[in-house]
């Protein structure tokens, strides 16, 4: 649990970095001293490892687009900026519902941004905040007004300064005292500064050596699909259709219960890159640059980087990888060829640009089933992608989807370039 959420803040990070054009590691940080201030009070183990998790995603509810409907595009340069947007709390709740935590965490996104004096968004006051949203809050501000990832001690006087100002206003005097007790220590103020604050995290959070079950897995997985699906308004269904659709085709091809939950996991993921890539590109109305495109291209890496380093999902990772290999090996990012892309990449690959053929672009409304499959068989006999799964598609989803007629191999020369995103 504790390496899949590490792994999964560097996809947050993405968020940060395509908004703001930098990343942080503030909700790395936050999560370091969250963490650190639950250990010194005493919560229970479980619930420090959730307070990592709530940390990691407590700003999971920011994306582009909510940011554009509500700053109507003003430009934002700070973190800060994205904090005063009220909505990311109700968001972030809302995404994380189904997130397995241990314990009962319920209003703690929600309550990230309450005071203690109730000065907050949702006028929550004192002990009626959750404990664990007391200390994310607390968390949250220290490291957004003090910046506590450079020069730590050279801070002493601002850090001291707030905290006196900060006294049972926005913190309880209890966690104002816990986190005197933990910022005492030399080893809290170096592991603020970064470089090894992955490993300060896992050395401190307690360990239960329980393995995620696929179940648990696909649980955490949905949730990063939903950030996922929030980021433009064109791709706002694009994870949710293709687990749909991948799972019918998991039926069809009798794939046993882990491996069918694997391929939703992966089509839950297979995007997670693009979370990198500016909206400006995404929903371009005119034809895309040659350096535009290949800044799409780089999305199909992204997702991958992001999960290679988790052991025991190689398997979803290789399909998520290769979601735009193509079989006569001009795909990306890795232009491999027909022999290194097995069934489940290639199924993948299919189903993906089925469903966003079915989607509605900036340059073109969604297609029926026979103009998409004109399409795809299209591609079938050009060698870029798998003509069996093609034809199988064809058939399922015309039944699955009561389309009257099946259509066989149709060629039409196609004239658009279209996005297989
Ligand atoms: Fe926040
Ligand atoms: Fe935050
Ligand atoms: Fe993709
Ligand atoms: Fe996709």
């Amino acid at each position: 649990m504790t390496e899949l959420l590490l792994a999964t803040s560097n996809i947050l990070y993405f968020v940060e970095m395509d908004i703001l054009g930098v990343t942080s590691n503030h909700s790395k940080r936050v999560a370091y001293i969250s963490l650190m201030i639950a250990l010194e009070i005493n919560l229970s183990p479980e619930e420090c490892v959730d307070i990592v998790g709530l940390s990691i995603l407590h700003d999971n509810g920011f994306s582009e687009k909510l940011l554009y409907e509500r700053l109507k595009g003003d430009h934002i340069k700070r973190l800060g900026d994205l904090e005063q947007v009220e909505d990311h709390c109700n968001n972030s709740e809302e995404n994380i519902k189904n997130f397995p935590f241990m314990t009962d965490v319920k209003n703690v996104i929600k309550y990230h941004h309450e005071r203690y004096d109730g000065t907050g968004f949702f006028s929550v006051k004192g002990e009626s905040i959750p404990i664990m949203a007391q200390i994310i809050s607390f968390a949250d501000t220290i490291d957004l007004l003090v910046n506590l990832k450079e020069n730590y001690i050279e801070k002493e006087e601002k850090i001291n300064s707030f905290l006196t100002e900060q006294k049972n206003k926005l913190v309880s005097e209890y966690i104002l005292n816990a986190f005197q007790n933990v910022r005492s220590n030399t080893s809290f103020q170096l592991d603020l500064k970064g470089e090894f604050l992955d490993k300060a995290l896992k050395r401190n959070i307690p360990y239960f050596g329980k393995e995620l079950s696929l179940k648990d897995l696909r649980s955490i997985s949905k949730v990063f699909s939903k950030i996922i699906d929030c980021k433009s308004k064109f791709t706002s269904m694009h994870s949710t259709g293709l687990v749909e659709k991948i799972s019918i085709m998991a039926d069809y091809y009798k794939k046993d219960n882990d491996e069918k939950t694997k391929l939703i996991i992966a089509a839950d993921l297979h995007d997670i890159g693009k979370l990198a890539i500016p909206n400006s590109i995404l929903e371009k109305t005119s034809r895309l640059t040659e350096k535009e495109f290949e800044t799409i291209k780089a999305h199909a890496y992204y997702s991958r980087s992001c999960l290679e380093s988790l052991e025991g999902l190689e398997d979803i990772d290789e399909w998520i990888a290769n979601h735009h290999e193509k079989l006569n090996g001009t795909g990306y990012p890795n232009g491999l060829s027909s022999d290194k892309l097995n069934f489940n990449s290639r199924l993948l690959a299919c189903v993906d640009i089925y469903q966003a053929l079915k989607e509605d672009r900036p340059y073109r409304k969604s297609l029926s089933h026979e103009q998409c499959m004109v399409i795809l068989y299209h591609m079938a006999n050009d060698s870029l992608i798998d003509s069996k799964i093609t034809n199988d598609m064809d058939i399922v989803f015309a039944i699955n989807f009561k389309i009257s007629v099946p259509r066989r191999c149709i060629i039409s020369p196609i004239n658009n370039k279209f996005s297989e995103d």
